[in-house]
C-alpha cells in the first residue's frame, strides 16, 4: 500500500501529518510513502528530510491522489472552501483518507466525502479507551492550544507573571483563573505555573480537582450540584441553562480577582457554555486579558468572536482558532505519532481491515461505499435537514 502526505492547504495551517521521524515505522508495516512537494516546508520538514527518510516526493495533490492508497491529512480534503472541489474531485472511490475531518462541526464534509465514494477515518471519532491513547490527535492538540493560549495571554497581559523582588520594588505575581480543566486546561494551569503566576482553576467534574492541584493550582469550590456533570466516558455532560446561570454568580468573584482567564470548557458534540457575560468582563481591572479557547465551538464568553480581538472598557478578549497550527513543528510531530499509531492498528497482512470488531476501527469510521456511516454524524446530519426543510 501507498500512504500519501498531503501538503495542507487549509488557510494558516502549517502542520503536516507525518514527519520524516515516523516513517520506518509505516515502513515496518509494509508501507511506501510518498509525499506532496513542500508538506513539510511550514513545520520545518523539507522534502529533503523526507526523502532522506525513505518517501518519494510527489510534484503536486493530483500526482498524490492518484498513487496513494491511504491519504494523510492534518485538514480533511476540501476542508478549504476555495479548493473545495478540486481536492474532492482528485479523489477515488475506496481511497482512504485518515485525518481531522471535523464530523461534529462540519457533518457536510463527511457527506461530501462520501460521495466521493472514500473510506474516511476521522479521529475526532477515536474513543477514549486506554488502547486508543498514543492516537488521540484532539488530546495532543488540546496540549499545544493549552499551551499556546497562555503564551498568547502573557504576551497581551501588560504585567508580567512571576513575583520579582527587585531594587525597583516587588513585582506580585500574575492571577490566572483557567475554567474547565480537560487536556487543555491542565495544560493551561501548568504552563501558568511553570511561568510564575497564582493560579486557580474549576470544572463541573469533580473528579479534576486532585488533578487540579497536582499541578500547583488551587481549585475553586463552588456550590453547585455537580455529580451528574459527567457521563460515563468521562466527558462532562450539557446542563440545563440554570445550572449555568447559579455557576456564573458563583464564578463572579473569581473572574473579577484575575488578571487573566482562561475558558476551555466544553461538552462534546454541543455548544460551548456560555460561563462569562458582559457584567463580568466589565468587572475585571482594566488591562485583564480573557483567553476564550472554546472561541471555535462558540465560545465561553458571550463576547468573544472567533478568530478576532475584542476590546471592552480595557479587558482585551481573545478568540483564537486553530492554535495548533502556529506551534506547527511540535505540533505535526505529536499528530503524526498519532496518525501513524492509527494507521498501524488499521493495516492487517498489508490491507486496510475494515471488519472485525475493533471500536478503534469501527468508531472512527466515518464514511464508506458512499455513505456517512457514524451513527452519531448521520443524527447531525438528519437533525440539519430537518432544520432546513
Ligand atoms: P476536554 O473535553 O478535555 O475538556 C473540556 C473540559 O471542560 C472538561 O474537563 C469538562 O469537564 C469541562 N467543562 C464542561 N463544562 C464546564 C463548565 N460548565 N464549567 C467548567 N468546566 C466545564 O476538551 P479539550 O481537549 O481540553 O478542549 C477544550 C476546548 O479547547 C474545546 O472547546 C476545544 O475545541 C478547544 N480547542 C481549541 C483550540 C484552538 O485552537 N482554539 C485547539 C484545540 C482545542
Amino acid at each position: 500500500m501507498i500512504v500519501g502526505v498531503q501538503r495542507e492547504s487549509y488557510p494558516g495551517e502549517r502542520r503536516v501529518a507525518l514527519v520524516p521521524t515516523h516513517l520506518p515505522r509505516l515502513g515496518k508495516a509494509g508501507l511506501e510513502v510518498c509525499v506532496e512537494a513542500g508538506a513539510g516546508d511550514g513545520a520545518g520538514f523539507p522534502d529533503a528530510t523526507y526523502e532522506s527518510s525513505g518517501a518519494r516526493i510527489v510534484p503536486d495533490r493530483r500526482a498524490l491522489c492518484s498513487e496513494a492508497d491511504l491519504l494523510l491529512a492534518v485538514h480533511g480534503p476540501g476542508a478549504s472552501a476555495d479548493r473545495r472541489a478540486e481536492e474532492l474531485g482528485l479523489l477515488r472511490r475506496e481511497q482512504v483518507v485518515v485525518g481531522l475531518l471535523n464530523p461534529l462541526g462540519a457533518p457536510e464534509n463527511g457527506q461530501a466525502l462520501a460521495e466521493r465514494g472514500v473510506i474516511g477515518f476521522a479521529l475526532e471519532l477515536l474513543p477514549r479507551i486506554s488502547r486508543a491513547q498514543p492516537m488521540d490527535a484532539l488530546s495532543s492538540m488540546a496540549t499545544v492550544a493549552g499551551y499556546k493560549a497562555v503564551l498568547l495571554a502573557a504576551a497581551e497581559l501588560g504585567k508580567m507573571f512571576p513575583m520579582m523582588i527587585t531594587a525597583a520594588g516587588t513585582i506580585t505575581p500574575a492571577r490566572v483563573f483557567v475554567i474547565g480543566a480537560g487536556v487543555a486546561g491542565l495544560q493551561a494551569i501548568a504552563v501558568s505555573h511553570r511561568l510564575g503566576a497564582v493560579v486557580h482553576a474549576y470544572d463541573v467534574r469533580p473528579a479534576v480537582k486532585e488533578q487540579v492541584e497536582s499541578l500547583g493550582a488551587k481549585f475553586v469550590e463552588m456550590a453547585l450540584e455537580t455529580q451528574a456533570a459527567e457521563d460515563a466516558s468521562g466527558y462532562a455532560k450539557a446542563m440545563g441553562e440554570e445550572f449555568y446561570q447559579r455557576q456564573r454568580e458563583l464564578m463572579g468573584r473569581a473572574v473579577a480577582d484575575s488578571d487573566v482567564v482562561i475558558t476551555t470548557a466544553a461538552v462534546p458534540g454541543k455548544r460551548a457554555p456560555v460561563l462569562i457575560t458582559r457584567e463580568m468582563v466589565l468587572s475585571m481591572a482594566p488591562g485583564s486579558v480573557v483567553v476564550d479557547l472554546a472561541a471555535e465551538g462558540g465560545g465561553n464568553c458571550e463576547l468573544t468572536r472567533a478568530g478576532e480581538t475584542v476590546q471592552l472598557d480595557g479587558v482585551t478578549i481573545l478568540g483564537p482558532v486553530n492554535l495548533p497550527a502556529t506551534v506547527p513543528n511540535h505540533a505535526s510531530q505529536m499528530y503524526s505519532s498519532n496518525v501513524t499509531a492509527f494507521v498501524s492498528n488499521l493495516i492487517k497482512d498489508g490491507r486496510v481491515d475494515l471488519d472485525g470488531d475493533d471500536p478503534i476501527v469501527n468508531d472512527t469510521l466515518l464514511t464508506r461505499e458512499g455513505k456517512v456511516v457514524s451513527t452519531r454524524v448521520r443524527e447531525l446530519l438528519a437533525s440539519e435537514e430537518r432544520r432546513s426543510s
